[in-house]
């Protein structure tokens, strides 16, 4: 692509980047803002972690419910977020980002306590609707957010905070599960998300709106007042100004979308939204464990494999932060999918040769390439992919390019969910452990020649590159 950024200009352009923000210390308020806003990702994780013990327990209050009633409500929260991310998308650029992630948590908390309190099935299927609505909200506006905010020395690590928070609500919903399956309360293990909500709409209060924004807005004495207090004390907030400035002037339709250069952007965010999903990350996480207790694993086995494979998903997501600002975006993400691409190799391979039911040797084989493969996504597909649609858009576009990408991530991981288990039945365990590792390497390949690096770059020296 003609705006590809590679891995040498990147040096030189961050170099000539008009404000030095490359070598200042980075202040707490900045770390604080994005802690407050990556509530939102724990909102993402936990509400689509949560659904898998509920689902146990819904008869106790709704009578017989059917597997297509199941789907129905497990897969009604990827369909209101794919809606909530194309809606938000608009709403950022034209109200601002800190008050679509407020009109989030308070409609998150809407459908939250909805959930809890559904007097009927339908009510209830409903809410879940609702609740996604947010969640794709949410899943778009905070890494725009973040990555608006942020200085460039530490971009990656602060808008990654996003999927920290997210992996934290998957384990978190693993074990409020464990914890409820004893008393069958269903209704606590939605309702209790109504804290971060909360804690997220009370935050976000506290919080200013991002100076690109408040610039592109013309606000320039607001976009000031929030410098002074995001940026270290001899930052040149004019000169950053003045940048924003140069690169942005409004626009509110989304035909400019399809203009040759942001299409191209707008397809790399586009396919890396899809290669994260068919690669099967959600699979993994949501599926392998029964899939591993049908292979013959114990049910304390696999309990303890999904909350290992949760742990190491947090834990990989800490080093990739530590690392993302450092080594660079490029690096993490095309290693981790090679990692992905082998791991998916050698669970196929085990279950070619040992059938689909494993024996002792061949399951230890399965669970460590599964956590490995988990392992593999965390340092790489799974943070990289929302840092990057973060950053590649023009300023002017960037909440609906972002939400382009975003709602094709929701609307993958709604197909990928609702034909995994068809695809299990039609080419078997192997067969699709196999087809994973090759939409995988395909991905790398894709990566290797597409992607652009972005590490310690202002967000308007990588928009006067692509543009
Ligand atoms: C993906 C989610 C996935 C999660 C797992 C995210 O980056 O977008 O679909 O559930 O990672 O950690």
């Amino acid at each position: 692509m003609s705006g590809q950024i590679v891995a040498e200009p990147v040096t030189s352009l961050a170099g000539t980047a008009t404000h030095n923000e490359l070598r200042e210390p980075v202040g707490r308020a900045v770390v604080w803002t994005a802690a407050i806003t990556a509530l939102g990702g724990l909102l993402f994780g936990y509400d689509t972690g949560v659904i898998s013990g509920a689902l146990l327990f819904l008869h106790t209050s709704f009578g017989t419910v059917s597997s297509f009633d199941k789907e129905l409500v497990t897969s009604l929260l990827l369909v209101g977020a794919a809606a909530g991310a194309f809606g938000s998308g608009r709403l950022a650029d034209l109200i601002g980002r800190r008050s679509v992630i407020l009109i989030t948590a308070a409609v998150f908390v809407l459908g939250v306590v909805g959930a809890a309190l559904s007097p009927t099935f339908c009510v209830l299927v409903v809410m879940r609707f609702v609740i996604g609505l947010a969640v794709g909200s949410a899943s778009m506006a905070v890494p725009l957010y973040i990555s608006e905010v942020a200085p460039p020395r530490v971009r990656g690590a602060l808008v990654s905070f996003n999927q920290l928070a997210l992996t934290s609500g998957i384990l978190v919903s693993f074990l409020v599960d464990y914890a409820l399956s004893s008393s069958a309360d269903w209704r606590l293990m939605f309702g209790l998300a109504t804290i971060p909500g909360v804690l997220l709409f009370i935050g976000m209060l506290t919080q200013a709106e991002s100076p690109v924004w408040l610039v592109t807005h013309g606000r320039i004495a607001d976009a000031r007042k929030v410098l002074e207090r995001v940026r270290s004390a001899d930052h040149d907030i004019d000169g950053e100004i003045d940048e924003i400035r140069a690169v942005s002037n409004r626009s509110t339709s989304y035909r400019e979308l399809l203009a040759p250069d942001v299409r191209k952007l707008v397809a790399i965010g586009v396919t890396l939204a899809v290669f994260q999903q068919v690669t099967g990350i959600n699979t993994v996480i949501y599926y392998a464990p029964t899939l591993l207790h049908q292979a013959g694993l114990g049910n304390s086995a696999s309990l303890l494999a999904n909350v290992g494979n949760g742990i190491v998903n947090v834990g990989m997501t800490i080093v990739a932060i530590w690392l993302i600002d450092k080594v660079g975006r490029r690096v993490l993400l095309i290693s981790g999918t090679v990692g992905m691409a082998i791991a998916l190799f050698v669970v196929a391979a085990t279950f070619a040769v040992s059938g689909n039911t494993l024996g002792h040797t061949a399951s230890i084989i399965a669970v460590v390439s599964l956590v490995a493969y988990t392992g593999s996504f965390a340092i790489g597909l799974g943070p990289v992919f929302w840092l990057l649609i973060s950053e590649i858009y023009p300023a002017r576009i960037r909440g609906k390019s972002m939400s382009i990408a975003t709602m094709a991530n929701w609307g993958a991981n709604f197909v990928v969910a609702v034909t995994f288990l068809t695809l299990l039945n039609a080419i078997s365990n192997a067969g699709t452990f196999l087809l994973m590792g090759l939409f995988s390497l395909v991905a790398v390949a894709y990566f290797w020649r597409k992607v652009p690096e972005t590490k310690g770059m202002t967000l308007e020296a990588i928009e006067r590159q692509v543009a």
